[in-house]
């Protein structure tokens, strides 16, 4: 059976939402309670046994960079303080020397695009995941975890996303699937279309940045082709995918999924991440109940 054992990381966005913040600090280094984002989507991807980290950045981004070296004068300073949890912690986001690599997408031109720059990278005959790490997902099993399990069990072969059931009124703004057959948290896809006009949508189950692609998507992206809102996307070269031997499949994954590249999603992931740390639980807890006593008191 193949095993996935490289994910693409693409972090080349320009992060429009977070300016001014982003004018200067990569959004994957922004951090939910005392981590980047970038850490919890490297540490769901080790739980789910990918060694090979593929990141695709542009300029300005050496923030990204540096934060996975080693710091030794940084660890020797604490070694000598004899802090070693934070030493420990420190460890966490050292890497093994020739298990990351970077290459540049030299112009936004969309997910389908950045994907497609790492293609040297990649074995053309093994199926690699690709994590966004803007998406952040709160699960007892992480959730690339779940996806390559569930992919064992069809054999890994194929493509599949991750997804979950949105509101109505927010689908429009995903990628959607067009179920064929429903098996429980697998589905298997007839139909797959990025940001569809409202009232178009073939149904409410969005697409979610998680994928586990055959390389054949790689071929597809090879022709480029421009779609939703004039970018290369990412969705339509695994839509071409559909109706082949190989197929397509959805992953209703088990967790709770954090937009973290809208300043909403941001804002909510950061309050359930801190209630969830022990050490700050309660000094939290209190302000928000505090803080909600005093608006129902204004109202
Ligand atoms: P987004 O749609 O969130 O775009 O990209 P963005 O540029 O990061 O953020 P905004 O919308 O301007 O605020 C989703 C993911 O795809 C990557 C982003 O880095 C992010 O991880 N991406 C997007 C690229 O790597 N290259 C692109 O050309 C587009």
């Amino acid at each position: 059976m193949k095993k996935v054992t490289k994910a693409i990381f693409p972090v080349a966005g320009l992060g429009t939402r977070f300016l001014p913040a982003t004018k200067s600090i990569p959004k994957e280094i922004m951090t939910l309670v005392d981590r980047p984002l970038i850490q919890y989507a490297i540490d769901e991807a080790r739980a789910a046994g990918i060694k090979e980290f593929i990141f695709v950045t542009s300029r300005g981004k050496g923030a990204l960079e540096d934060y996975f070296d080693h710091s030794p004068v940084l660890e020797q300073e604490l070694r000598k303080k004899g802090k070693d949890k934070l030493l420990e912690v420190l460890k966490t986001t050292n890497m093994d020397s020739g298990a990351i690599a970077y290459i540049r997408q030299h112009k936004a031109l969309g997910l389908g695009h950045a994907v497609w720059c790492a293609r040297r990278l990649l074995d053309p005959k093994e199926p690699f995941a690709v994590i966004l790490p803007d998406d952040v997902i709160a699960a007892e099993k992480p959730c690339l975890q779940q996806m390559v399990e569930a992919y064992e069990e069809l054999g890994a072969t194929g493509s599949m996303v991750a997804s979950m059931e949105v509101p109505a009124d927010k689908v429009s703004a995903y990628g959607v699937l067009d179920v064929k057959d429903d098996m429980g948290s697998t589905v298997s896809v007839k139909g797959m279309v990025e940001k569809p006009a409202p009232g178009t949508e073939p149904s409410n189950l969005a697409v979610i940045g998680r994928y586990i692609l055959d390389p054949a998507v790689m071929k597809n992206l090879n022709q480029m082709k421009s779609g939703a809102g004039g970018e290369i996307q990412l969705t339509d070269a695994i839509a071409d995918e559909i109706g082949t031997e190989r197929g397509v499949y959805g992953y209703r994954f088990a967790g709770q999924r954090f937009d973290c590249g809208s300043k909403a999603g941001f804002l909510q992931a950061t309050i359930s991440f801190g209630l969830s740390r022990e050490d700050l639980r309660d000094e939290l807890q209190e302000y928000l109940d505090e803080l909600s006593a005093v608006r129902a008191a204004a109202q």
